[in-house]
Parts: structure tokens; C-alpha cells; sequence
């Protein structure tokens, strides 16, 4: 089965920030692998923008260079890659000042019916000052989008200043807020699992679901991106954002239909549902932890603070117990983890479902587990559902418990595309199902921030785990008070 492509308006992408390590790393190769699916129509147009001094070829070359880099070998062709530089522009511009405006303006104007879509790849502090130099330029049409990334804040207040600099100049029908998480192919699927088949949702809730678990592994550490980092730290860099994000998307009531109101307005509920964790009960409910010296990918590492050459409590693994107080959810646990320096790069979602009431397999029945249900988003994306069969053969009834497994990469036999390719041509389809809306943004800071004000407030400590295991002692008893245990993917 191979998928299909439909082409999209003729557009104008600006990159803001397009010398940088997102255009590099992920935009251009992005955009790349759409021209090779077929997707652009002429004159489709991409124009990197930022102060440094460059000019048309060598951004080509630059550009060039990412695709070789970061594009697989075998899916590297020279033609398209040829074509694809062709279709770039770069202006030199200085975000805070007039220079090079006029020439971004002279560019864009050749194609005023393009779509025009501004991306910024750069960091939150010039998105005030960009914008207001599209507006006072002219650059906005009735067909131009805006695109940010996050950090979107760093707390409830920050996110506001930042939603209310945006909202001063586009409306919110004209922002995309991107979660790169949401535009992850079986993300997308499990929309498809709970509401394109009648066997799960009539099960989604309470009466027949244990609790759910959403894990987020990483296996490297820094990344060189300590500056950052260390300001973050894994409650802000992904628990505000990707993993509640797919904690609304498991638990959101069915939306009426997949357009973008519909589905944020759901997800909007769920996070106005969650139980408020703060001084009272943080201790309980979260666990920070920081990798100490270790083993991963295969050699020795270094610990979290030698990495960074300073005393840090910011936590680089988080566990928490999360509840969502609605009728649908009320006594069904989220616990969320994620980590860096874990063994393996694994994210998925696991719904445990209860046991059954009764069994009437007498001895046999020692054996039996409760069903579960894990969507795997990286690597190996695919869907197993964990059952009970009775074992094959003679010899009485002995059961046991075993994966109805899908791997998509093994069933549909395609490249798994990188989730910016979704969300980067969304923006130009307008449509904004994927994105995060400003209210959601903050709703979600609203959870968050009195999790870090307590971490504050009572000096919670980031527990030590050593780098290639899969976290702190005290995240593994955070789910064994509940008589539960974290799913061992393996
Ligand atoms: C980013 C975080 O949003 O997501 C990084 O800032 C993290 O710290 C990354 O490594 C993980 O994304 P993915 O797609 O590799 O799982």
C-alpha cells in the first residue's frame, strides 16, 4: 500500500531564523521531502531570512548541504535537490531594525497570490518584533499564516505576554502553534483507532480502563543545548507540551467532527479537567529526577552536571501521576514519565484496561493478564493489542497472553514521513487541527505551574539515576503505591 499525496496552493514560506538549526535539521529537509511527493505546485517559493550576510547561492549551498546531511542516502536524489534549491531566497535582515524589510517586501510582492506563510525559527523574544515588521511593511495578505514554536512561555504569565504580542497583530485563525508531537504519524492514528472503529470507545472510560500511561524516553542527554536547558528542564521542555498533548488527545470527549475548533475545544476540556498537583500533594504526585555518570548508546557518558559545569537541581527526567477530573475519567490514573539518558528512545501510549470480573479457568487462569492496548509513536510505529489466547495444542487449557501487533512500517511498506512535513503543508492548507490554540497553550501553564511553584516552594529535590537506566527509584514507586507498574516495552 503505498500513501497518497494531494498538491497544495502555490505559497511563499519565510523562514525567519533560516541559517539556523531547525531550517537546517528539520524545515528544509521537510519541505524537501514534499516537493519529492509531489505536493508543490509552481511558483512555490522558500525564503530564508536572518541577519546574517549571505547571498542567493550561498544559501543554496547552505541549504544544499542540510539536505545532504540530513536526508537519508537513500532517499537523497540530485535532481530534486538541484530543483529545490532553485526555489530558494534569502534576504539578510535585521529583525530589529529596517534593514533588508524593503527587500524581503520587493520578493514577496512577485507573488502576492501565494499562499504566504512566516515561520519562526527563532526564539520567542524577537516574535514581537518580527511581527510588528510584517504588519508595518505591508507583508500581510488574506492568505498569510504565521507559524511559532515553542518555548511558548515559560509559565502562565510569560505564555500570555507572548499570545497577547501575537494577537496584536495576526488573529488567532492566522497562528500556528506548532507541537511537532501532533504531527507524528500515530499520533494521528490513534484519532483514527478510537473513532474510526466502533470496538474501543464504547470501552474508553472508567468502568472498563485501569489507568493509561504515556512515556516519553529519550536515550541522549544535552545535546549540546545546555543554555536552554537548564533555564527548561523536562517539565517545560515536554510535559507542558507533547505529553499532555497526547494525554488530551487519549482522553478528549469525541469531537463532533476533526476540524480544528471541534478537536481543541475537546482537548480545551480536558485540561481545564485536571486535578490541580501543588505544595499539598507534589511530593506525592511528581517525581523530578537528574541523570548522574552512566552508559548509553553504547559507551560511557557523562553526568547531567558535568555536562553542564555547574550545580543544577532542573530536573532532566519527570514522573507524574495526573488526574482527569470528569465524569469519563474520574479514578483513572495518567501517569506521564519522560527522561533523557534513558536505555532506549521509545514514546508510547499504553491503555490498561481492567481485568476481568471473573475467572473460569480455575488454575489455568494464574496466568491471566488484563488487556492493553499500546500505540507505539517512535521507533517502530505501529498498534499492539495485548490479549489472552489459550496456548496452542493438546494438554488442557493453559493461557496465555500475547500482542495482536501491527507495525507500520512493516504493513504499509512506506517511509514514515517526519512529522514537520505534516504540520509545515497544514499551514498552507490552513488547517489548524494540529496546532495548539492560545487558550490551550495556557490552560496547560495553568497545570503546570503550580507543579513548579511547589517543586519551589518545598526545595523537591531532582533524585539521581545513573544515565542508561530508566529513572529514579521513587518513580518506580510512584506507581507501585497504586498497585500498578510502568510497562516494560520489551
Ligand atoms: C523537543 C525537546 O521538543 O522534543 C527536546 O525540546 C526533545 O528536548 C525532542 O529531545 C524530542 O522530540 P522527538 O521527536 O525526537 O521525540
Amino acid at each position: 500500500m503505498s500513501s497518497q499525496t494531494i498538491p497544495v496552493e502555490p505559497f511563499d514560506y519565510v523562514v525567519f531564523g533560516g541559517t539556523g538549526d531547525l531550517a537546517e535539521r528539520k524545515l528544509l529537509p521537510a519541505l524537501y521531502h514534499r516537493q519529492v511527493a509531489g505536493q508543490f505546485t509552481d511558483p512555490t517559493r522558500i525564503i530564508g531570512a536572518s541577519r546574517t550576510e549571505m547571498s542567493q547561492k550561498e544559501y543554496q549551498k547552505f541549504a544544499h548541504a542540510a539536505l545532504k546531511e540530513h536526508v537519508k542516502e537513500a532517499e537523497y536524489d540530485k535532481g530534486e535537490a538541484d530543483k529545490f534549491v532553485n526555489r530558494l531566497n534569502y534576504v539578510s535582515l535585521d529583525a530589529k531594525a529596517d534593514r533588508g524589510w524593503d527587500e524581503l517586501k520587493k520578493i514577496l510582492d512577485e507573488g502576492t497570490e501565494n499562499v504566504r506563510a512566516f515561520y519562526m525559527a527563532v526564539g520567542p523574544s524577537l516574535f514581537g518584533d518580527i511581527s510588528e515588521r510584517i504588519r508595518d511593511n505591508g507583508l500581510i495578505t488574506e492568505k498569510t499564516r504565521i507559524v511559532v514554536e515553542k518555548p511558548l512561555g515559560r509559565d502562565l504569565a510569560s505564555a500570555q505576554d507572548l499570545n497577547n504580542t501575537i494577537s496584536s497583530v495576526f488573529d488567532e485563525d492566522q497562528v500556528f502553534r506548532i507541537d511537532h508531537y501532533l504531527g507524528k504519524e500515530t499520533v494521528q492514528n490513534l484519532m483514527a483507532l478510537r473513532f474510526a472503529n466502533m470496538l474501543y470507545e464504547p470501552l474508553w472510560n472508567s468502568a472498563h480502563i485501569d489507568h493509561v500511561q504515556i512515556n516519553v524516553s529519550e536515550s541522549v542527554g544535552l545535546e549540546g543545548r545546555a543554555g536552554y536547558y537548564n533555564n527548561a528542564g523536562a517539565l517545560r521542555d515536554m510535559v507542558q507540551n507533547h505529553l499532555v498533548q497526547l494525554m488530551c488527545l487519549v482522553a478528549m470527549e469525541p469531537p463532533a467532527s476533526m476540524n480544528a475548533k471541534n478537536v481543541r475545544d475537546e482537548k480545551l476540556k480536558v485540561l481545564r479537567s485536571l486535578k490541580r498537583i501543588d505544595t499539598k500533594n507534589a511530593d506525592k504526585m511528581t517525581v523530578r529526577g537528574q541523570y548522574k555518570a552512566g552508559a548509553s548508546e553504547g559507551g560511557a557518558v557523562s553526568g547531567y552536571l558535568d555536562e553542564l559545569g555547574e550545580p543544577s537541581n532542573i530536573e532532566t527526567y519527570v514522573a507524574i501521576k495526573a488526574e482527569i477530573e470528569n465524569w469519563r475519567w474520574s479514578g483513572v490514573p495518567f501517569y506521564l514519565r519522560t527522561g533523557k539518558r534513558m536505555p532506549n528512545r521509545v514514546s508510547e501510549i499504553v491503555v490498561n484496561f481492567k481485568a476481568v470480573p471473573h475467572s473460569i479457568f480455575g488454575d489455568a487462569g494464574q496466568n491471566m493478564y488484563a488487556n492493553q492496548l499500546v500505540i507505539r509513536l517512535q521507533p517502530d510505529e505501529g498498534v499492539k493489542q495485548w490479549i489472552m489466547i489459550k496456548d496452542p495444542g493438546p494438554g488442557g487449557m493453559r493461557l496465555r497472553h500475547v500482542p495482536l501487533d501491527m507495525s507500520f512500517a512493516e504493513s504499509f511498506q512506506s517511509r514514515n514521513p517526519d512529522a514537520y512535513e505534516r504540520l509545515l503543508l497544514d499551514v498552507i492548507r490552513n488547517d489548524q487541527t494540529l496546532f495548539m490554540r492560545g487558550d490551550e497553550v495556557e490552560a496547560a501553564w495553568e497545570w503546570i505551574d503550580p507543579i513548579l511553584t511547589a517543586w519551589e516552594d518545598t526545595e523537591q529535590l531532582a533524585q539521581t539515576y545513573t544515565a542508561g537506566t530508566s529513572g529514579p527509584s521513587q518513580a518506580i514507586a510512584l506507581i507501585e503505591r497504586d498497585g500498578r507498574t510502568w510497562y516494560d516495552h520489551e
